[in-house]
């Protein structure tokens, strides 16, 4: 990655260290953690600081947006995780799949402590839980499926200070209704485009023609087939040569038959977004 785009991306360092600090405020007051990634991006949308951060906090994690996902390879990063300790499932917070069953793998998760409690005879309590993530990975959604209400838009706002509010979701938990707002890191530049194309951060971050470069030959390379049934492209077609055959077959074009080719990066990337080409997982083990 060029000197330029590493410096656009090295963002908000003040509102990271703040939230930062908060969580780990916060985590005192936690049973567990719920660790919501991206299932399209399970490496790049995790935080490397988390798994330090929470240290011995029992903790799952969620690949939410799963239907958006390659399903095959969601299936194997749950195996990926389990090896690395941690228990996991596949959600979609959106369409509330799965969402019944995290109550089950929180108490598989808190199992020793709870078997603890038992045996002191103690009684059944709600486990006090947050949800902890990167912007837009659904942390909001979540929330709202797993306490049964309408959604209701909260956006990120720095700076902004919401009321902290316990939920309670039947008898299995208390849930933190303020998520805890971790940033991506750009480790590499692989991170930074997978980020982008997902739409995890905003368009202007990197350079939306270099975005859509880096998405087509991803595809190119993982997902040929689909790339050739939803744009009728060939294999041998350059990067351009695609550009130009999206463009016309989709009429994005400007007087005198121009292609626009800022329209056809939109359409691509809105295609790639909306699962238009099916599930879509960019990071590879
Ligand atoms: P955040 O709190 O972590 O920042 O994320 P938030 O819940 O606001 O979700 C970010 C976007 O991701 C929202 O879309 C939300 O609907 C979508 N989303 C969350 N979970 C899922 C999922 O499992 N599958 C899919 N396909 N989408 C999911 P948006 O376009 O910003 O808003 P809207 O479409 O809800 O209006």
């Amino acid at each position: 990655m060029s000197t330029q785009h590493t410096k656009q991306i090295q963002w908000y360092p003040g509102h990271m260290f703040k939230s930062i600090r908060e969580i780990r405020e916060k985590l005192k007051l936690m049973d567990m953690v719920m660790i919501l990634l991206d299932a399209r991006l399970p490496l790049s949308s995790m935080n490397p600081d988390i798994l330090k951060l929470i240290k011995q906090k029992p903790a799952i994690i969620l690949l939410n947006k799963m239907d958006l996902a390659d399903d095959d390879a969601t299936n194997d990063f749950i195996i990926y995780f389990k090896r690395q300790g941690y228990l996991a499932m596949k959600i979609d917070a959106q369409n509330k799949k799965n969402i019944n069953q995290i109550a089950n793998l929180a108490k598989v998760a808190l199992k020793e402590q709870l078997a603890k409690e038992r045996a002191k005879g103690m009684q059944e309590r709600p486990i006090k839980t947050m949800i902890l993530g990167i912007p837009n990975v659904g942390k909001s959604t979540l929330i709202n499926a797993l306490a049964n209400r309408k959604a209701t838009k909260t956006a990120n706002r720095p700076g902004v200070t919401k009321a902290q509010q316990w939920i309670k979701l039947g008898d299995t938990f208390e849930l933190l209704d303020t998520p805890g707002v971790l940033w991506p890191k750009f480790e590499d530049e692989k991170i930074g485009y997978h980020l982008a194309i997902t739409g995890a951060i905003k368009d202007h971050i990197l350079p939306t023609d270099e975005i859509v470069r880096y998405a087509l030959h991803f595809l190119k390379t993982y997902y040929l087939r689909r790339l050739i049934d939803r744009y009728d492209i060939t294999s041998d077609m350059t990067y351009v040569e695609m550009l130009d055959h999206v463009g016309e077959k989709r009429g994005a074009l400007l007087k005198g038959h121009e292609i626009d080719y800022d329209r056809v990066y939109q359409i691509i990337l809105s295609d790639i977004r909306g699962g238009q080409l099916g599930g879509i997982t960019f990071d590879r083990q």
